[in-house]
């Protein structure tokens, strides 16, 4: 694990201590590197409307947007695990951002005109596997295609 990644998956494992998934069970945490070194996080927050449930990726882009940064991010670490009895995040196998998450993760990629790094890790553990965003969301849509942005 290089040193980015160990950051952001060490701050996403932080962030899924405080996931609200009391119907999955299965705690998510996000972190996004920022352009100026900072990072902002997210964690799950599942809904009894089910449906209306909230990934970590999408709350921590959410984040990143409401302080006017949605432009400034540069990678991602995401990791996830079902929760042991008393809420702790577990497992091994690291976990990749869903669909929709991949489809809010680009909204921040070309707002700020770059293909992010999207570290996926474990809950425990150091397996890690990363890739850019474009190989796990190619030919996307996005700003550029609205012609906010050039390029995408
Ligand atoms: N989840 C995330 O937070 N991010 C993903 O990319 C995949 C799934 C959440 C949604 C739900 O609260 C729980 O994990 C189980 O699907």
């Amino acid at each position: 694990m290089n040193d980015e990644a160990m950051r952001l998956i060490e701050a996403a494992r932080v962030a899924a201590v405080h996931a609200h998934a009391p119907y999955s069970r299965f705690a998510v945490g996000a972190a996004l590197l920022m352009v100026d070194g900072s990072i902002v996080t997210g964690a799950n927050i599942e809904n009894a409307s089910y449906g209306l449930s909230l990934c970590a990726e999408t709350v921590a882009v959410a984040t990143a947007s409401a302080a006017g940064r949605i432009g400034d991010v540069v990678a991602v670490g995401v990791i996830g695990g079902a929760m042991d009895a008393e809420g702790r995040a577990t497992g091994a196998e690291p976990v990749s951002p869903c669909g929709r998450c991949r489809q809010v993760l680009n909204e921040a990629a070309q707002m700020g005109g770059r293909d992010l790094i999207v570290h996926c890790g474990a809950a425990e553990g150091d397996r890690i596997a990363s890739y850019r965003l474009s190989e796990l969301l190619p030919e996307a849509f996005g700003p550029a295609d609205l012609g906010i942005v050039r390029g995408g």
